[in-house]
C-alpha cells in the first residue's frame, strides 16, 4: 500500500509540478509581506556567495532594486500556469541582463542566494519541499534567461538600461 507522501503521488524521479506551484505560491506569500527585509537578506548573501557579482551593483539603488527583483518574482509565480506568456517576459529579462553584465555562471549564484534567503526569512517555514520547489521554478526562470541571453550578438547589445 503506498504511504502518503508529503508532495503528492508521484513515481520516483518524477517532478510533482503542482505540489511544486503549490508551495511556490505558499512560500511566496509570506514573503511578500517581508519582502524588504528578504531584499536586505538577498543582496548580501548574492555578493558573499559569489563575490563576482557585487561590482554589477556598484552604481545601483539597491532599495529600488529590492522591490524590482521581488515584483519579477510575484509576476512569474502568479504566471506559473501561463508559461506562453511568461516565456517572452523573461527572454527579454535575460537579453538586459547581458546589458547588466550578468554571465550564465551567475545566475545559480542567485538561485543560491534566493534559497539561503528563503531560509533566514522564513524560518521553521521553509521546508525541504520549499527548496525543492524553489530550486525547480528558478531552474526553468534562469534557463530561459540564459538562452536568450546565449543569443545576443555584441552589436545588437542596446546602449542603455
Ligand atoms: C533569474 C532571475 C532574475 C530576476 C527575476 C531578475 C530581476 C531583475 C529586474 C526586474 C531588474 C530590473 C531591470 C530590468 O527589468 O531589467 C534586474 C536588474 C539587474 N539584475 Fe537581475 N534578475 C535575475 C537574475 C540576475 C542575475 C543572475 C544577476 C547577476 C548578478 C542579476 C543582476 C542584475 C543587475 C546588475 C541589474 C541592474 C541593476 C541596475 O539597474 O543597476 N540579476 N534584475
Amino acid at each position: 500500500m503506498a504511504e502518503p507522501q508529503a508532495e503528492g503521488h508521484k513515481a520516483e524521479g518524477e517532478v510533482d509540478v503542482e505540489g511544486y506551484k503549490a508551495e511556490i505560491r505558499r512560500t511566496f506569500a509570506l514573503v511578500e509581506p517581508i519582502s524588504v527585509q528578504a531584499a536586505g537578506i538577498f543582496y548580501p548573501t548574492l555578493w558573499e556567495v559569489d563575490t563576482s557579482t557585487k561590482p554589477l551593483f556598484k552604481d545601483t539603488d539597491m532599495d529600488k532594486q529590492g522591490e524590482k527583483l521581488m515584483k519579477t518574482l510575484g509576476v512569474a509565480v502568479a504566471m506559473l500556469n501561463k508559461m506562453d506568456t511568461l516565456k517572452p517576459i523573461l527572454e527579454n529579462l535575460g537579453r538586459k541582463h547581458v546589458d547588466y553584465g550578468v554571465t550564465p555562471e551567475m545566475y545559480p549564484s542567485v538561485g543560491k542566494a534566493l534559497l539561503i534567503t528563503f531560509e533566514k526569512g522564513l524560518g521553521e517555514e521553509c521546508t525541504p519541499l520549499t527548496t525543492k520547489a524553489w530550486t525547480w521554478v528558478f531552474g526553468i526562470i534562469s534557463s530561459i534567461c540564459i538562452a536568450a541571453a546565449s543569443e545576443v550578438k555584441p552589436e545588437e547589445k542596446p546602449e542603455e538600461k
